[in-house]
């Protein structure tokens, strides 16, 4: 079968690293207009720059639960396509293989004069870093400034098209840890077909329609829960 799961930070919650809008998340402790917008990249790059390297840090120490291994294992066994909007490398260390990230990636860091409608979004200039620091001053060839490979808030999320196609194509749809109070992310599930069954896996409230199956677990549990209810599918 194929199966499309979409992944928020609930999903990487139990390897150590905190979700933004649960109480003590990280938008109680950062202004994310001040570090993860556009405008506040223009206004103070050296304050963005700093929290992706936090968070680079964080990302280091640790290592993918066992919600993203089942997710990678479902590959065993069905066409999967994960869509997270994560920007943690957690989905491609469990195994993963084909992964859409919405936001951007906390690995990745490219010129901050390129990727926009105006170069197609190409990926050439794009650079890996791992965990590493970037610091104001860090330029490429050109001597201009990097910036994190990240989907600021108040920029365009690229690869949109090709996640709303992986949705429509999808037998099962799984979201895993998101509030879904994002576009157009929270959008996506609309798009599943109308004979798709749709589950989520989220120990909280959430506000779907009725059809959606609310597994109302934590990720680690839920995933198994999952996986015996997409048994009885096949
Ligand atoms: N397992 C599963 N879900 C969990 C867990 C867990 N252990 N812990 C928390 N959750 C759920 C919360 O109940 C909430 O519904 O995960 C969700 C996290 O929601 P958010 O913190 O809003 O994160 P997310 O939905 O990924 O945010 C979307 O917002 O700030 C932007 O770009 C950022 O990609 C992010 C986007």
């Amino acid at each position: 079968m194929k199966i499309c799961v979409l992944t928020g930070a609930g999903v990487s919650a139990e390897s150590g690293l905190s979700t933004y809008r649960d109480s003590g998340g990280t938008w109680d402790n950062y202004d994310p207009m001040v570090v993860a917008s556009i405008q506040g990249w223009h206004s103070d790059p050296e304050t963005v720059l700093s929290f992706y390297n936090g968070l680079r840090k964080r990302m280091a120490a640790c290592k993918p639960n066992s919600a993203h291994l089942d997710i990678a294992a479902l590959e065993k066994e069905h066409e999967v396509v994960v869509i997270t909007q994560n920007v943690d490398d957690l989905h491609e260390r469990a195994g993963s293989s084909h992964i859409i990230h919405l936001h951007g990636e906390a690995t990745k860091i490219r010129p901050e004069d390129c990727f926009n409608d105006y170069d197609r979004f190409s990926e050439k200039k794009v650079k890996d870093i791992g965990y590493s620091e970037v610091k104001i001053g860090d330029k490429d060839g050109r001597g201009v400034q990097y910036r994190p490979h990240i989907v600021f808030f108040g920029e365009a999320v690229p690869k949109m098209d090709e996640a709303i196609k992986a949705v429509e194509e999808a037998d099962v749809l799984l979201i895993v840890g998101t509030s879904l109070q994002v576009y157009p992310a929270a959008s996506l599930y609309h798009y599943a077909r109308y004979d798709a069954p749709v589950f989520i896996v989220d120990p909280a409230d959430v506000s779907v329609p009725q059809r959606v199956v609310h597994i109302r677990e934590k990720a680690t549990n839920g995933l198994k829960t999952f996986i015996s209810a997409l048994k009885k599918l096949q």
